[in-house]
C-alpha cells in the first residue's frame, strides 16, 4: 500500500507556501516544499481571485515536477481580520427512550447553536464545543452514551465574511485543485507548535504574519477564543522605510539583517555604533539605536493589541501553558523577551514540530498544521468531499458542498 501523501497549501499576504509530506505510520516526511511572493492578498483575505489563482498554479506546477506526480486536493488555510469568533449555547431534549445520548442528540444541540443573530454577509465556519451540560451536570467534555434528558452545548462560533471565503475558494478551485478542508490559520499554526498538554491547560497562540497578526486561545483541550489583528511585520518594514527614508524594499533588507527589539542591554549599549548598507548604489548610514527605536514600538503595539484581547477574555497573565509566537514576524531577535515583558507569560518562539526538517522557520508553522490537521479530517471521515462525517464538521461539510455546487460547472 502506498503511504498517505498530503498537500497543504498557506495563502499568505505576502507569500503562498505549498508543503507536500507523505505520511508514514506516526511520521511525516517532506517530499517537496516552494513558496512564492503573493499579490492577491490584502490583509489576509483574497481580493484578487485571478492573481492568487495565478500565483497558485505557478507553484503547484513546479512542486509537481519536482514530486513527479500530479496533486489533486489540497488542505488550506483562511485567515484575515474578518474571522472572528461569537459564543453561543443550544439546548435540546435527548430523543431515544432510554435517554441514552447519541451522536444524533449531540449533532442536534451543536446545530442549535447556529440559531444566532450575525449579519447577513456572513457565516458560520465552525463550531467548537467549550463544555456540554446533562441535566444542569456541567463540564461535560464528550456526552456520547451518557445518560440524560436535557442536554445542552456551550460553544464558541467560528464565524466569516462569505466574499472572501468565496474568493479564497474561487482562487483553489480555479486552478483545478479540490479542497480536503479549509482551516483558520492560527488553529493551523497552533497544530504544528502547541502541545496537546499547552492546549490542556490553557495557552495562546501569536502568528505574526506579514499584514496581519492573529490570536488564538486554548483551554480544556478546546479552542475559546481567536481574533485576527489588520496589524503585521510589514507594519515594521514601512516604519523603516518612513524612518530611515529609504524604499520599502531596503527597508525589508534592513529589518531581517539587522533588526531587533533591543531589550537586552548589550544590544542597547552597542546601539551607538553606525551601521553602513549599500543598497542601489547609494549607501544609507544608520545606528542600531536608531533603528531598534523604529522597531520596538511597533512590536509593542502588536503585543499590546495581543495583552487587551486577553484581558478581553480574562486571561491575562492567566494562560500557565505560556504564549508561542509563529509567522515570519517572530523572526525578528529579542521577540521573545519583549513579548514576556509586556504579556508577563512564559514566551516560546514555536519551531513546527512533527514534521521531519521544517523546525527551523516559525513561519512554516501554518502549512505545517495544514498537514498535521489532516489526521482530523481523516478521522472525521472526510468532510468535504463526502459532507458526511458525523459531529463538529458538518456544518463546514455542508457548506463546502454548497461551494462546489457554486463553483464547479
Ligand atoms: N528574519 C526576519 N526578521 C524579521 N521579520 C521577518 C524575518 N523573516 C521574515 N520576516 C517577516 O515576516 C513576514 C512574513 O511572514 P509570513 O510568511 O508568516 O506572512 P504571511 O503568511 O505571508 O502573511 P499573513 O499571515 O499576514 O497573511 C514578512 O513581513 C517578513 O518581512
Ligand atoms: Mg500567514
Amino acid at each position: 500500500m502506498r503511504n498517505k501523501i498530503v498537500t497543504g497549501l498557506d495563502i499568505g499576504t505576502s507569500t503562498i507556501k505549498v508543503l507536500v509530506a507523505e505520511r508514514n505510520g506516526n511520521e511525516w516526511n517532506v517530499l517537496s516544499f516552494a513558496q512564492i511572493p503573493s499579490f492577491g492578498l490584502r490583509r489576509g483575505s483574497v481580493v484578487n481571485v485571478e492573481e492568487t489563482s495565478k500565483n497558485i498554479q505557478l507553484l503547484l506546477s513546479g512542486v509537481e515536477k519536482d514530486i513527479g506526480r500530479r496533486i489533486n486536493s489540497v488542505f488550506v488555510n483562511i485567515g484575515g481580520s474578518h474571522l472572528h469568533v461569537e459564543p453561543s449555547d443550544g439546548l435540546i431534549s435527548v430523543s431515544r427512550a432510554d435517554k441514552i445520548i447519541s451522536q444524533e442528540d449531540i449533532d442536534r444541540v451543536l446545530e442549535a447553536t447556529k440559531s444566532i443573530n450575525i449579519p447577513l454577509n456572513e457565516e458560520i465556519l465552525d463550531v467548537f464545543p467549550k463544555e456540554f451540560i446533562i441535566d444542569e451536570q456541567r463540564g461535560i467534555k464528550q456526552p456520547l452514551g451518557l445518560t440524560g434528558v436535557r442536554l445542552e452545548a456551550k460553544v464558541v462560533l467560528l464565524c466569516y465574511f462569505q466574499s472572501y471565503f468565496i474568493n479564497l475558494t474561487q482562487a483553489v478551485l480555479n486552478t483545478k485543485l479540490q479542497i480536503d478542508d479549509i482551516i483558520p490559520s492560527p488553529i493551523a499554526a497552533a497544530e504544528s507548535v502547541l502541545s496537546r498538554q499547552q492546549k490542556e491547560i490553557g495557552s495562546a497562540l501569536i502568528d505574526i504574519g506579514s499584514a496581519t497578526t492573529s490570536l488564538a486561545v486554548f483551554d480544556e483541550g478546546e479552542l475559546i477564543h481567536l481574533a485576527v489583528f489588520p496589524l503585521g511585520s510589514a507594519n515594521i518594514t514601512n516604519d523603516i522605510a518612513i524612518g530611515l527614508k529609504t524604499d520599502v524594499g531596503t527597508a525589508e533588507d534592513i529589518k531581517k539583517q539587522h533588526g531587533t527589539c533591543g531589550v537586552k542591554s548589550a544590544a542597547a549599549t552597542a546601539g551607538k555604533k553606525k551601521m553602513e548598507v549599500f543598497e542601489n548604489n547609494y549607501s544609507l548610514s544608520f545606528t542600531k539605536k536608531q533603528l531598534t527605536d523604529i522597531i520596538r514600538p511597533r512590536v509593542s503595539e502588536i503585543l499590546d493589541i495581543m495583552q487587551k484581547e486577553l484581558k478581553k477574555i480574562g486571561r491575562q497573565e492567566l494562560l500557565p501553558g505560556g504564549v508561542v509566537l509563529t509567522g515570519g514576524g517572530a523572526k525578528i531577535p529579542e521577540i521573545k523577551e519583549l513579548a514576556k515583558q509586556i504579556l508577563k507569560l512564559p514566551i516560546e518562539v514555536g519551531f513546527p514540530k512533527g514534521i521531519g526538517g521544517l523546525d527551523h522557520d516559525p513561519a512554516l508553522a501554518t502549512v505545517a498544521g495544514l498537514i498535521l490537521g489532516s489526521v482530523d479530517y481523516e478521522s472525521s471521515g472526510g468532510v468535504a468531499m463526502l459532507g458526511l462525517s458525523p459531529g463538529l464538521f458538518a456544518g463546514l461539510g455542508t457548506k463546502l458542498r454548497r461551494m462546489f455546487r457554486v463553483f464547479i460547472p
